[in-house]
């Protein structure tokens, strides 16, 4: 293992009937910036109850409604502004990632004079941030308990991630019931970015993490086994809190303790996010198999105990590698299965943005850990994917 310090500040709030706490969390007489997205919460009865409780709490509540999936620049300037108008000092998130990475860029540039895009793309650091916190509605990015946020400047087509202390939420409210409403096609998109966050932080060359393995082992062996029957029952509670369970676990600082992960596959999904605007558990399905395939040969041992310990992958009689490319091929078996779409092709995207995207990933130059990707490897797993 790595040297590491963790400290992890969110107070997680989990389970049915926890909307209830939702006051003792926010100060009294707070200034309340409402935020949410398209309008799911108003449509299952959330918004209701979020402002039945809220109103007689807090001294002023305003509201922002119709973050988009993959959240824009420009939005994140009107949230702000807002905030500044209205004197706010306290932001609640009600929604799934979008809607809190959203949160997290408006809390920096509600407190900053300049262009929070600098902060955002790493031109400068944040100093200061409102609080804020969250109702988490969809279980995919993690982005309840961590410091992560991903926003796209649509003007230059850029999807960028940063983080900062500053923005972890002070408290999340998740409960399985408010995830219930959420489509089929969204469930599915949620489970491949949950596993995906897993394979960022296992494929590594860190050495001696059996724990963060057995961690990471458990919770993909649990979303491939609990996938197909909420797909089966979107309104199963028991499902729906494993995978929400999953979701936050995955990406709280849990698995990363000691290693440094990849995150190479996110990088690269976001270059096609931030050109065609396809929903980024989608653009993973496709890309993580590609990858996997790609950079093999940097470590097939690992490859090989994730086809054992993860899909049962029998290895008696094969070569390592042999064993390896059944586990990659189990993986996308497995996503076909659940009707995760497979290639660029299923979102109608085809050769002629392949360098414009390639451009976009190598942004700030050459990425990964697992193996360093070069402009030549991006391109090659783009093509990989089509
Ligand atoms: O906007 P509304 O009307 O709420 O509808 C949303 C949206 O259309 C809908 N939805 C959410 N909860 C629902 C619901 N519909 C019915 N019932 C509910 N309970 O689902 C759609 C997608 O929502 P979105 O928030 O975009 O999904 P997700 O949580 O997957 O977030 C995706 C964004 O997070 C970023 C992604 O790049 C993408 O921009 N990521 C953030 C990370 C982080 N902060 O740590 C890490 C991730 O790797 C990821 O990159
Ligand atoms: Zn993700």
């Amino acid at each position: 293992m790595k040297a590491f310090v963790y400290q992890n500040p969110t107070r997680l709030i989990f389970g049915k009937g926890t909307l209830a706490q939702l006051t003792s969390q926010i100060p009294q007489q707070a200034r309340v910036l409402l935020v949410y997205g398209g309008g799911s919460i108003k449509r299952n009865g959330l918004y209701d109850q979020v402002v039945s409780l809220l109103r007689p709490h807090v001294s002023h509540l305003a509201e922002f409604g119709g973050v988009e999936p993959n959240p824009r620049l420009t939005t994140v300037h009107k949230g702000a502004a807002i905030c500044k108008e209205q004197n706010i000092d306290f932001i609640l998130a009600v929604g799934g990632g979008s809607v809190i990475d959203c949160v997290k860029a408006i809390a920096v540039a509600a407190k900053m004079e300049g262009e929070v895009w600098d902060v955002i793309s790493g031109k400068q650091s944040a100093t200061a941030a409102l609080p804020l916190g969250t109702v988490l509605t969809l279980a995919a990015t993690g982005s309840e308990m961590n410091v992560n946020s991903v926003i796209t400047n649509w003007e230059t087509q850029e999807k960028l991630g940063w983080g900062s202390a500053l923005v972890f939420p002070q408290f999340s409210i998740l409960d399985p019931i408010f995830t219930f409403s959420v489509p089929r096609d969204q469930t599915i998109y949620g489970m491949v970015d949950i596993m995906s966050h897993v394979f960022e932080q296992y494929f590594n060359h860190t050495g001696n993490t059996l724990v963060q393995d057995g961690f990471s082992e458990a919770i993909l062996r649990t979303v491939i086994a609990t996938a197909p029957k909420l797909l089966d029952n979107l309104e199963s509670y028991e499902h729906r809190e494993t995978i929400l369970y999953s979701g936050t676990l995955a990406l709280n600082g849990t698995l990363s303790m000691g290693i440094t992960g990849d995150w190479a596959t996110h990088n690269i999904e976001h270059a096609v996010s931030a050109v065609y605007d396809i929903p980024h558990g989608g653009g993973l399905a496709i890309l993580f198999p590609s990858w996997m395939e790609h950079v093999l040969d940097e470590g097939v041992a690992r490859f090989k105990q994730f086809a054992v310990n993860v899909f049962g992958i029998d290895p008696a009689g094969k070569s390592d590698r042999e064993t390896a490319l059944e586990g990659i091929q189990a993986l996308r078996d497995f996503w076909t299965s659940i009707g995760a779409p497979s290639r660029l092709a299923d979102y109608e995207i085809g050769d002629d943005k392949l360098e414009l995207m390639a451009d976009k990933a190598m942004l700030f130059g050459s990425f990964g850990h697992f193996k360093k990707l070069q402009r030549e490897d991006v391109l090659a797993i783009y093509r990989a994917s089509l």
